[in-house]
């Protein structure tokens, strides 16, 4: 299915705050190298964007999380689809994620990837729902605060659909 999607945040907006999230990052991380954390596939385009902006050392890892069927989403539990292929032990972890609705997906990788050991562990989500907030979540960088409402485009999908949208959008 696919529909008219009304504009929510313009490309011209997300490539600007990028762009500051990205000054931010490189000045919090001043002398270390990053070991950025891309969630598949939601984060590839807002994580690309970001690291070519970055001006301290970037590695880049891959890791690939499914939430449970809608009968045991109330156990915050998050299936492992790809794991990552480096040790994060004593590296400076930023998790990159697209979005942050319930907090639950995050709330399990923070507590999987810490107890990795990382030196580090942070968070950085383009969007960030926060009426929509189960489980709190400390994240350091955050893109855009929106409304309760579903959207799509620059990662963000509709039944794997608009994930190439340079904008961020709601479907009608
Ligand atoms: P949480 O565990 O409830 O925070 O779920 C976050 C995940 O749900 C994100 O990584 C997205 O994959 C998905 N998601 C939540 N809200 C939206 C939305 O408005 N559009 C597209 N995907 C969403
Ligand atoms: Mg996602």
């Amino acid at each position: 299915m696919t529909g008219n999607v009304n504009v929510l945040i313009p490309e011209e907006k997300v490539t600007q705050r990028i762009k500051e999230l990205a000054e931010q990052i490189s000045k919090d991380y001043a002398g270390k190298q990053l070991h950025l954390i891309c969630i598949l596939k939601g984060s590839v385009v807002f994580s690309c964007d970001l690291a070519k902006r970055i001006t301290v050392p970037v590695i880049f890892d891959f890791m690939s999380v499914s939430s449970y069927g809608s009968e045991t989403v109330s156990s915050g539990r998050v299936r492992i689809l790809k794991d990552l292929d480096e040790s994060i032990q004593g590296k400076d972890v930023l998790i990159v994620e697209d979005i942050i609705d319930s907090g639950r997906t995050l709330a399990y990788l923070k507590d999987l990837l810490s107890s990795r050991a990382p030196a580090s562990l942070n968070i950085c989500t383009l969007l960030d729902k926060p009426d929509r907030r189960e489980t709190e979540v400390d994240v350091k960088y955050v893109g855009f605060e929106i409304p309760d409402k579903f959207v799509v485009g620059y990662g963000l999908d509709y039944n794997q659909l608009y994930r190439n949208l340079p904008y961020v959008g709601v479907v009608e």
